[in-house]
């Protein structure tokens, strides 16, 4: 069963407001846009107008950064009355957060971190997703991060972790296929033997991204061209699972524009292949 109800809207791109033009002068090759949605908070009218312009050509969904979903201390109302205005204005059929907490004892910590895979932060997480749901109805889906060092004291692997966390709280996953793949290269583990144990029924959006390593670690940098061994898992996952969309994150040294549409296209023609979209 689909983890929520909403149209397919195929191969899309994170959007960034570098190549807006470009984007504008190959709108058909672009299926849809995700939006970073702190851009967007106390925004100048000139953004929301850019907003409002994204808006009325393509499907736009919304990605959070700072919502801090597995804080113990409950979510930032400030912050959720920021997101809920964004939501309400834009309509997404769904919206997106990374499961992980940014913000601990009121210090925003400035990066997204890892929550112990434990019973309390399941508990944590199901609370904090029903005082969002309490103020924003529009679909959240969950993104599964990197971890660089494991955080003590799991009581469960991170497909568990995640599978429960979906569970509890009702959540579709977005399958951030580059983060999967850097968290089994850098901790070792067999992507072939855990497949199957990651919540495949709950998938809505996939990411997927270039990375580099650096001192022995692969990192999720999104600055380079999506590695072939992401596309071979990005490829069976969308076999797998009905996912909804697609979008490709590139942040750092962006390429010219027509190498970003080739790996949309390389996306979509998988989405097309699997019976995915079109
Ligand atoms: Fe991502």
């Amino acid at each position: 069963m689909a983890a929520i109800s909403a149209p397919a809207l195929g191969s899309g791109l994170g959007y960034r407001p570098p190549f807006r033009a470009d984007l504008f002068a190959n709108r058909a090759r672009v299926d849809f846009l995700e939006i970073i949605a702190d851009h967007y908070f106390d925004a100048l009218p000139e953004k929301l107008r850019e907003l409002d312009l994204l808006r009325a050509h393509f499907p736009v969904v919304a990605h959070g950064l700072d919502l801090s979903i597995g804080s113990a201390e409950g979510i930032d109302h400030a912050y959720l009355d920021k997101f809920a205005a964004l939501i309400e204005r834009i309509e997404p059929p769904w919206w997106s957060e990374h499961l992980c907490f940014t913000r601990a004892g009121g210090i925003n910590i400035g990066h997204l971190a890892a929550l112990p895979h434990t019973r309390e932060a399941l508990d944590v997480v199901a609370r904090n997703v029903e005082t969002v749901r309490k103020r924003i109805k529009a679909p959240l889906v969950l993104e599964n991060i990197t971890t660089v060092v494991r955080v003590p004291g799991a009581e469960m692997d991170e497909p568990e972790f995640l599978t429960r966390a979906l569970d509890a709280t009702g959540c579709g996953w977005l399958c951030d296929v580059a983060n999967l793949y850097t968290n089994a290269v850098n901790h070792g583990v067999d992507i072939d033997a855990t497949f199957e144990r990651w919540p495949w029924d709950r998938l809505v959006q996939i990411h997927y991204a270039g990375g580099r390593w650096r001192d022995g670690v692969l990192i999720d940098s999104h600055d380079a061209a999506t590695s072939e061994a992401v596309w071979a898992l990005y490829d069976r996952i969308v076999a797998r699972a009905p996912v909804k969309g697609v979008i490709l994150e590139r942040d750092e040294r962006l390429p010219p524009f027509g190498e970003l549409l080739d790996e949309v296209e390389r996306a979509r023609a998988t989405l097309k292949e699997c019976g995915r979209w079109g």
